[in-house]
């Protein structure tokens, strides 16, 4: 029975976002290597104890938390990569535009329905996911980690929409303009690659 630690990935590359300032960055990244650190000891504790035998209830608790943590961790991950320092505007020809065109009516129209999630209240994340069942995108709220995954489906592009990814460049009221900034940031060359 083993259990393969994660690395927290470098980031550093990120220095310099349109909008998203580097101290953001730097105590967003923080964050997230709390997420593969927590993950790290969760899972090494459960290991431990499913090794020796220890299936009580405090087994089940850490069982409970262990999704939480571990989405916590990767959903960073595919945040921090679908971002880019000098990104450049979702091109025609992009296969992820092109789907989302020919489904929606038109970029803008996905694009709409996408932001009008992010601005949905409370905290979590916002996913487009390609279903490679019906070959369609579904752009979905995710309710701070763990909650409303789709089972099976690709997350194309991700966004966070904790208060922490923005609270510390602009106040929590100002959601509408981190938005602005993530999409002045997306690596749409990333969002391409995932629909592979
Ligand atoms: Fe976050």
């Amino acid at each position: 029975m083993a259990f393969t630690k994660y690395t927290a990935k470098d980031y550093g590359r990120l220095k310099g976002l349109a909008g998203i300032t580097d101290e953001q960055i730097e105590v967003h990244l923080k964050l997230y290597n709390g997420y593969v650190n927590r993950t790290n000891a969760l899972q090494e504790k459960l290991f431990a104890m499913a090794g020796a035998g220890t299936f009580d209830s405090s087994y089940q608790e850490l069982k409970r938390r262990a999704g939480w943590e571990w989405n916590g961790m990767r959903l960073h991950e595919y945040y921090f990569d679908n971002l880019a320092v000098g990104a450049k505007p979702l091109a025609d020809g992009n296969p992820f535009g092109a789907a989302v065109a020919k489904q929606f009516g038109s970029v803008d129209a996905w694009k709409n329905d996408f932001m009008n999630t992010a601005k949905m209240p409370g905290v979590g994340w916002i996913i487009a996911y390609l279903d490679p069942v019906s070959g369609q995108i579904l752009n979905s709220w995710i309710n701070q980690h763990e909650v409303s995954h789709l089972a099976g489906a690709k997350p194309v592009l991700v966004l966070d929409v904790w208060e922490h990814a923005f609270s510390v460049y602009l106040k929590p009221t100002d959601r509408a303009k981190y938005l602005d900034d993530f999409f002045a940031n997306v690596d749409w060359n990333v969002v391409a690659q995932r629909m592979g």
